[in-house]
């Protein structure tokens, strides 16, 4: 193949030709511009900065340290708001609840929803005792009153709502009941030690 069948390179006039030839090829000495070249060489430093700067011991940290940082921050938060807002069920904390209208209205609801069928809607008693009365069978206090909610009597047919209850809902409960005891309505007979009304 002759060079004379090839057809004329525009740019033959502008660009110089390299000094090589191979099989009837030239090349022309037309290097990248230079910015062209200047981001390239920014990339492979940028490259190698990250590198250190992220993965090989540098100040920044790693998606995966930032990730462990933000768990420990979170974990430790929640642990102090854990401890700080533990609901501890006590005599004490039982009397402040007894004063507050919407414990005893939300301990009505849910004394609606799960205790009428043994303890009847007034607490006047059927398969279970009678709440109304100024008798109790498991101790005296509020805080026996939530025990006895929370572990039941199986033996008696006390269900234990610990196992599907909150503490706030058995406490809720624990007041309500206790707001009962003393209305001495007419139902099943006393039962249990004599406790007076609260
Ligand atoms: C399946 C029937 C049944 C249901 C439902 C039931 N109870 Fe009872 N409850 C009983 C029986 C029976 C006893 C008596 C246990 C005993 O004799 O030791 C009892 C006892 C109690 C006592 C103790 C009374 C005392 O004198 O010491 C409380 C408080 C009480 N129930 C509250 C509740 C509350 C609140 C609910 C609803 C969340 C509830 N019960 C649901 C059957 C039931």
């Amino acid at each position: 193949m002759s060079k004379d069948t090839h057809t004329p390179d525009p740019r033959a006039d502008e660009a110089p030709l390299m000094s090589h030839e191979y099989d009837g090829i030239r090349e022309y000495d037309n290097p990248l511009p230079g910015w062209w070249s200047g981001i390239f060489v920014l990339t492979v430093i940028f490259a190698g900065v990250y590198w250190y700067w992220y993965h090989a011991g540098g100040p920044g940290k790693s998606i995966h340290e930032k990730h462990a940082a933000k768990m420990q921050t979170y974990l430790a938060e929640k642990a102090e708001y854990e401890r700080t807002h533990k609901f501890e069920v006590n005599d004490a904390v039982l009397a402040d609840l007894a004063a507050d209208v919407a414990t005893l209205d939300a301990g009505g609801k849910l004394f609606m929803q799960h205790c009428v069928g043994c303890h009847l809607a007034d607490g006047s008693g059927q398969t279970g005792p009678n709440l109304t009365d100024e008798y109790q069978i498991h101790g005296s206090s509020r805080l026996d009153l939530y025990t006895t909610i929370r572990d039941g009597v199986p033996a008696k047919g006390m269900i234990s709502w610990g196992a599907t209850m909150k503490e706030r809902d058995m406490a809720a409960l624990a007041v309500y009941v206790a707001a009962m005891r003393g209305k001495n309505l007419p139902g099943k007979v006393a039962e249990g030690g004599k406790v007076g009304a609260f």
